[in-house]
């Protein structure tokens, strides 16, 4: 049964691989639409690297759309240092010559959510969930025609990548991530906790760049660009692919094993603000929220990865 998924976007260049590893398996996901956040760089540069990245992949017939440029109750935290001035650095791309959608990124999501059968529509978030929280509160009508959410954020055992207490995507904005993980949306979360086993090593990237392709140099180029920074800060082989883990989630989900636990944002205090606080030990008698995955089979997925990029 084909995936009908809405792809949540702040690229990043592990965003653009799980856009790639998406479009790769049009047999298994139909990506209706694409709709870009302000998170790793500001809105006007995820929009334009959604459509850059949906033209590397062939696929200028993608629609792109434009959502929220910034959090619903923060300034804007972006991770240049990461992801370098462009969002996409590593390798130079031609400017997109297929338009930005001229509806809302949020009227989108709910539009389509709409227009589709109730319990169809898969919410793919990859960056802060400022869009999906918008759409939620504008039409709550929608959240119940969610077939589910699987998103990439949170941590617990990792802890936090932007503050020892959050990861990246649930700090920039936690009062949406409130929203979205009380929704009450079956949820799926690929948090840092699987992310970091999921690591950029050299006989996988020789297994990518040995591929061939355009796309393949482009996925190599990337990570040799934002894997510096990780390979510094955690002293290890390779950097963690956190956005793809979602896609192939969808493709090959024996591929991780996890819990279904309460989780919850931290939304008041400044020292941990946005911090997942998962019951993984069932502590607490608080209502499950999510399936807050734990482990992965990190070749499996790489496996995964690199058959899906051959197909370009
Ligand atoms: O913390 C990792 C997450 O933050 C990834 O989605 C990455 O693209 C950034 O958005
Ligand atoms: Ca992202």
């Amino acid at each position: 049964m084909t995936a009908k998924i809405i792809i949540d976007t702040d690229p990043g260049q592990d965003d653009a691989v799980a856009i790639l590893l998406a479009l790769a398996a049009p047999d298994a996901i139909e990506v209706l639409g694409i709709t870009a956040v302000a998170g790793n760089v500001p809105l006007n540069l995820t929009q334009k690297n959604a459509r850059i990245i949906c033209e590397l992949a062939g696929r200028p017939d993608i629609p792109v759309f434009a959502g929220c440029d910034r959090p619903l109750a923060h300034p804007l935290v972006t991770a240049e240092h990461v992801h370098g001035k462009t969002g996409l650095d590593g390798i130079a791309l031609p400017d997109p010559r297929m338009p930005l959608q001229d509806t809302h990124g949020v009227d989108f999501i709910i539009a389509t959510l709409r227009a589709h059968s109730a319990g169809t529509i898969t919410l793919c978030p990859l960056g802060p969930l400022t869009n999906i929280a918008t759409a939620f509160r504008t039409a709550p009508d929608i959240v119940a025609r969610v077939k589910e959410i699987v998103l990439m954020g949170g941590a617990y055992f990792e802890v936090g990548n932007i503050t020892p207490a959050a990861e990246f995507n649930i700090y920039v904005d936690p009062e949406a991530a409130d929203i979205v993980f009380k929704s009450g949306v079956p949820l799926t979360v690929m948090p840092l906790d699987v992310t970091h086993k999921v690591l950029t090593t050299r006989s996988r990237m020789t297994a990518i760049r040995a591929i061939g392709s355009p796309v393949a140099h482009a996925v190599a180029a990337w990570t040799d660009f934002f894997e510096r920074f990780d390979m510094a800060k955690y002293g290890q082989e390779g950097a963690p692919l956190h956005d793809p883990c979602v896609i192939a989630y969808l493709l090959a989900p024996h591929l991780f094993t996890g819990r279904h636990i309460n989780v919850e944002i931290e939304t008041t205090s400044s020292l941990t603000r946005g911090m997942t606080v998962a019951d993984w030990w069932g502590v607490t008698d608080r209502p499950k929220t999510a399936v807050f995955m734990g482990d992965v089979d990190a070749q499996g997925f790489y496996d995964l990865l690199t058959g899906c990029l051959a197909r370009y």
